[in-house]
């Protein structure tokens, strides 16, 4: 990295970078005009310098997605709440620092560049399996502690300050994870395919579930966890054993959504600060029990049962929908395309709702009341909700309820995740627009 005033020229690969990066903090610092809130290296560029090093295949397999500004703040900041008297803070995943650079605003500055450093370095560890993001933590935070004291005289090395932010895998680290007082987290989110022996899971699970599991097994029972977690630990129908796992550990999680994660990783998350608790309960997301009437109450909610490239065309020959091929908001589509399906197959009239949308879309449940005298076999990125009094007209109500305001809020605040599960669709309020 070359590196003139706040310019940074950014043709370098990440090695090249850290170690520049490392050296511009070591030696003597010219100061002037420079802050925290400016400088290229405490804010986005090593991470954009990180993603033009490497493609998106190989950051999604390592996990490497760091968190920006604004979110890092906030879940420091929720730390600090409840450590007011500091302590040991740890980010067992820490990549290059961005937790704990956010955790550092709020540590008091000392007399000189080396008391703050060996202050902050009592208070501050970490774990990455990456020397270089390690190396890159650490050249950061000696450069937040230089500009906020104003301090630029040199530094020997970068391998003697911050002793516990260290190269390490954190799931090999169990009595390591025993001693902080707090945690700052944000595991890596990619799929693991082999879980081996989980009680709570089996097949392919999102990672930042078994870190989250390793870290509350081994932490000490009193210390918070301020982390970024994906939406799916929260709703997803298959982590409802997780979540159980969870409370009976006694631990209880607050929830603040946060939307998509960032530009470059399109996964929805949420904050929370985990603490200990004989509540029983994880991550409520104010969505009130309530006694009135629900989508349920009227229709049997099921998935479709055709994978397509995984069941072969045999059987009887049946009308066919997916979701590519069906129009949305079509009150009597009657289908044309068929198939042959040895599996579940659904008589009309019925409703279809995608299985996939976003809270960012106009609307979470997009339905199509599908109508005609032959069975039909449903794809599995479909609900079908099936009227239980088999009235055309029951289905068409059901749409408006689906189009209306209240279930989009209804659904962003119960199920942020992708992916409707068949048991939110059946805890929608039945309230019809016109009353
Ligand atoms: C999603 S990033 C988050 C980094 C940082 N906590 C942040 O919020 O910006 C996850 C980090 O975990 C690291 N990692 C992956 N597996 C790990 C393990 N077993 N032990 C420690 N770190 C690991 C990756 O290298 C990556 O830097």
């Amino acid at each position: 990295m070359t590196q003139t005033g706040s310019m940074v020229e950014l043709s370098l690969t990440f090695p090249d970078f850290v170690s520049g990066a490392e050296k511009s903090v070591i030696g003597e610092c010219e100061l002037e005009g420079r802050s925290v809130e400016t400088e290229p290296l405490l804010n986005g560029v090593p991470y954009k310098v990180h993603r033009q090093s490497f493609d998106l295949e190989r950051r999604q397999a390592s996990g490497t997605f760091f968190t920006g500004s604004a979110n890092a703040r906030q879940v420091a900041h929720q730390l600090h709440e409840v450590l007011p008297g500091g302590g040991l803070v740890m980010d067992p995943t820490c990549g290059m620092g961005d937790l704990l650079l956010a955790y550092a605003e709020h540590l008091p500055i000392e007399a000189t560049l080396h008391q703050t450093l060996a202050a902050w370095g009592k208070q501050l560890s970490g774990f990455d399996l990456d020397a270089d993001l390690v190396r890159l933590a650490k050249a950061r935070l000696v450069l937040q502690a230089r500009l906020r004291g104003g301090f630029d005289g040199e530094i020997d090395r970068i391998d003697g300050v911050f002793p516990h932010i260290r190269v390490g895998d954190m799931m090999q680290a169990k009595d390591t994870l025993g001693e902080p007082n707090g945690f700052l987290f944000n595991p890596p989110f990619g799929v693991v395919r082999d879980v081996g022996e989980c009680a709570w899971s089996a097949g392919s699970i999102n990672a930042a579930a078994l870190f989250l599991a390793e870290l509350v097994r081994h932490k000490k029972v009193s210390a918070p966890i301020s982390a970024i977690l994906p939406e799916v630990l929260r709703c997803g129908s298959r982590y409802a054993a997780f979540r159980i796992h969870l409370v009976n550990q006694g631990v209880w999680g607050s929830y603040k959504s946060l939307g998509r994660f960032d530009a470059w990783a399109d996964v929805d998350v949420f904050s929370t600060l985990i603490v200990p608790s004989p509540d029983g309960k994880i991550w409520d997301s104010g969505v009130e029990a309530r006694n009135d009437l629900r989508v349920g109450d009227r229709f049997q909610v099921h998935v479709g049962a055709v994978v397509p490239h995984r069941h072969p065309k045999k059987g009887a020959w049946h009308r066919y929908i997916c979701a590519k091929t069906t129009p949305r908001w079509c009150d009597g589509f009657e289908p044309k395309a068929s198939r042959r399906f040895g599996g579940t197959v659904f008589k009309p009239p019925f409703v279809v709702i995608r299985r996939t949308s976003s809270p960012s879309d106009r609307n979470r449940a997009v339905a199509t009341v599908i109508v005609g005298n032959r069975n039909v076999a449903v794809e599995n990125h479909l609900l079908v909700l099936l009227p239980k009094d088999g009235e055309v007209e029951s289905c068409r109500r059901l749409t408006q309820v689906l189009a209306s305001d209240e279930t989009n809020d209804y659904l962003n605040v119960g199920i942020r995740c992708r992916h409707l599960t068949t048991g939110i669709v059946a805890q929608i309020p039945w309230l019809e627009p016109d009353g």
